[in-house]
């Protein structure tokens, strides 16, 4: 099956998700090429989740020993947390540009936006740790809409907020139905809790702290007592807000080797700010929906879903 996509062009249904046939293709390659090492940490995220957030958070915890935050010679002043933890499917396709995953050190930090039931069969059978982060899905919709509209900006066939909205509540958004691969993870998390992680990206900014220290714990790199006591995670965790990263020149000026802007992962990095655009019928539409897919499991009891 094919609908409309955001971008103006069609998306397929492969597996059950939604996805551009660049990005399906980088599905498949991933899916016959990645070996997956036990030590592996994947980060997996609908889109516009906070996966910039959550790189940056992951590639600081777990090189702490090796460049204490705002180090001078610190790989986050100077990259892009795009460029420091790549994409699996989407760097795999891009003209051959394979990076050689066998040569990164252990543990080796990676993303993906692919649904569980899609994941490499060797991530699944390994121990390698998947950390999944979620978002509201109206904050996640309209971030995706400011993000889309910049990357049409060079197409010609633009969508209206409507005509998305429509799609989204069908389930068809990249990598959706988005309820689909919310609980997926979730349930995953339930039932295999030391290899799959579940966070909110609104858990994070309402208690930073704490859910750095679950992510450390489960990534069986805990804070030690003369850690905290020193604030390193206050430090972690203010290297790593939006206010620092937002201005640092790599990401206010800088480009990704794939050519995309860095400044288009920064926009406003707040919880709620679907209501200077949601009209009430879309809010309950969307509350209806959820509602309903997400009645059958636990799910539902989590704030800000
Ligand atoms: P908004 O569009 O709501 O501002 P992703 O990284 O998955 O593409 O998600 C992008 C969203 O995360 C954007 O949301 C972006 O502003 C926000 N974001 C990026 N860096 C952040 C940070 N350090 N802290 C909080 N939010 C951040």
């Amino acid at each position: 099956p094919k609908e409309k996509g955001w971008m103006g062009s069609y998306i397929y249904n492969y597996q059950g998700f939604w996805a551009s046939p660049r990005t399906i293709q980088g599905v498949i390659a991933c899916q016959q090429q990645f070996q997956a090492q036990d030590s592996d940490i994947i980060l997996v995220t609908p889109p516009k989740s906070g996966t910039t957030w959550l790189k940056s958070l992951l590639f600081v915890l777990v090189n702490r020993m090796k460049y204490p935050a705002f180090e001078q010679n610190h790989p986050l002043l100077v990259k892009n947390p795009h460029d420091l933890i790549p994409f699996l499917e989407i760097r795999l396709y891009v003209d051959g540009l394979v990076p050689n995953f066998a040569s990164f050190t252990s543990p080796r930090l990676l993303s993906t936006h692919m649904p569980f039931a899609s994941l490499p069969k060797s991530v699944q059978d390994s121990k390698t740790k998947c950390v999944y982060l979620c978002r509201n899905p109206k904050d996640t919709f309209i971030s995706m809409w400011h993000f889309t509209n910049n990357l049409r900006l060079h197409h010609i066939d633009i969508h209206s907020i409507e005509e998305i909205f429509e799609s989204f509540c069908k389930g068809v958004s990249p990598y959706g139905p988005f309820w689909n691969h919310i609980l997926d993870y979730w349930k995953q998390s339930i039932e295999k809790p030391n290899k799959v992680l579940f966070l909110m990206y609104e858990e994070i900014k309402v208690q930073p702290k704490l859910q750095l220290k679950r992510l450390a714990e489960f990534l069986e790199c805990p804070f030690s007592i003369e850690e905290e006591n020193c604030g390193v995670m206050d430090e972690i965790l203010r290297m790593c807000s939006f206010e620092n990263l937002s201005k640092l020149e790599v990401n206010a000026n800088g480009k990704l080797s794939t050519g995309a802007e860095n400044k288009m992962f920064f926009r406003k990095g707040e919880v709620g700010d679907w209501k200077n655009y949601f009209t009430i019928e879309m809010s309950e539409k969307l509350n209806h929906i959820i509602e309903q897919k997400f009645q059958e499991s636990e799910i539902k009891n989590t704030p800000y879903i």
